[in-house]
């Protein structure tokens, strides 16, 4: 733990791991003590807490605490300790547990807007990417003080589940790849577009978004940079993601077009909508007295994805995901979408009133433009997830 204010939020981070059984030492560094003390780290890790080399040292905790851990999760990462772990510092007891860890090594930094995006910091930040550390992207919003911006530690639930799910892809047998998309920045649309009909109604449809979501979580452990152009979701922005809002057809094809210039990878998780309406009215429409209501006129959106396809024959190497969702006949649906679109490969997957929207997991078989086909099983929709990084991880080698 750095020396950031937002060291407040690590205790209720730290609770989370002890009481869903994880056994945590708590490393502070000595003026991360100035914002919480000692003894709230000692009573909540049940572990004596010490910031130097200099303690206990016929158990040569510098070298041990590092070797024996599963994870190290630093939290709040300042600017300064981000700088001493690019460069391989080690004097005190925190930087030496970074020197000897041979587990994922997780960073929250948490600092001022300025700070994070000065280059020197993000230098450091990309040397540690490099090497396969995660470091989670801060989320934007009120800091100390008045300002606001990117800067703030993700709240505790939200660092939490990174943690966890590093945790569960250790256990992975296939754990040599877990940090696969390190270097890779990765664009991945989510939920479902609003055409507005006039500043009241809207034409949408039933997608959560839980499966961008999934995919946006998984990545980020995975070590790849992450964009999610969110459509009308109401979930929480996982850690460590670039979230840009959206509402329609339209300005997600903007935010995706451009999130996707010089992207690895782009996975239109989202369901857009095919048409909107095509004559907004800027004022509510009124029910008239005549029995027959006025037709909605229609007309089509631009295809993203195809847009995205086209504009990879001018000689990127992206790979591009579709997403298909079928009521029907969903093999052959799924062929001729995959051949009609171009894409690398689609996810198909069944849709229905009760399937899919909405529900924590998901059945899909993923069709590559090779000929290839793989079936993922029922089951959460971060197994899906990984399935679908394994195949863009290997199309990217
Ligand atoms: N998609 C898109 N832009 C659109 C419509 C769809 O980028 N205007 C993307 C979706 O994000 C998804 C894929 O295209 O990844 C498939 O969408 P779908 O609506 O199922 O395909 P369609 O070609 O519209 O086929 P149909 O409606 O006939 O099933």
């Amino acid at each position: 733990m750095g020396a950031g204010i937002a060291a407040y939020k690590v205790c209720e981070l730290l609770r989370r791991l002890t009481e869903s059984g994880h056994d945590v030492r708590v490393v502070p560094t000595r003026d991360a003590l100035r914002f919480v003390g000692e003894p709230t780290w000692a009573a909540l890790s049940g572990h004596p807490v010490s910031t130097e080399v200099w303690d206990g040292v016929s158990e040569v905790p510098h070298v041990r605490l590092g070797q024996h851990a599963d994870l190290v999760f630093v939290a709040p990462a300042t600017a300064d300790l981000l700088a001493k772990a690019a460069h391989g510092l080690a004097d005190d007891l925190l930087t030496n547990t970074l020197l000897t860890a041979r587990c994922p090594v997780v960073f929250a930094p948490a600092m001022h807007t300025e700070m994070w995006e000065h280059p020197a910091t993000q230098a450091n930040v990309a040397t540690l990417r490099s090497r396969g550390a995660i470091v989670v992207d801060p989320a934007s919003g009120r800091l100390t003080g008045a300002d606001t911006g990117p800067g703030r530690l993700p709240e505790p639930a939200t660092l939490f589940e990174v943690a966890r799910q590093v945790l569960a892809r250790r256990g992975l047998a296939h754990g040599g790849h877990s940090q696969d998309l390190a270097g890779r920045h990765v664009v991945i649309s989510a939920g479902g577009t609003r055409e507005p009909i006039d500043p009241v109604r809207f034409i949408g449809n039933r997608s959560s978004g839980l499966q961008g979501y999934a995919l946006a979580r998984v990545a980020v452990v995975r070590g790849a940079q992450v964009t999610l152009v969110a459509a009308n979701v109401a979930l929480t922005d996982p850690a460590g993601v670039r979230v840009v809002r959206v509402g329609s057809a339209e300005d997600m094809r903007k935010a995706v077009l451009e999130a996707a210039d010089g992207a690895d990878a782009v996975v239109m998780a989202a369901a857009v909508a095919d048409f909107r309406p095509a004559d907004y009215q800027d004022l509510k429409i009124k029910k008239t007295d005549s029995a027959e209501p006025a037709p909605i006129r229609l007309t089509k959106n631009p295809d993203i994805l195809g847009e995205l396809v086209q504009r990879r024959l001018a000689g990127s190497d992206q790979i591009i995901v579709g997403f298909a969702a079928e009521t029907d006949d969903v093999a052959r649906h799924g062929r001729e979408k995959l051949a009609r679109k171009g894409c690398d490969l689609l996810v198909v997957n069944q849709v229905g009133e009760n399937l899919t929207f909405g529900a924590p997991d998901n059945e899909a078989v993923v069709l590559g433009a090779d000929g290839s086909s793989v079936e993922v099983p029922r089951g959460p929709k971060e197994a899906l997830a990984d399935v679908i990084w394994d195949l863009v991880a290997d199309r990217l080698e």
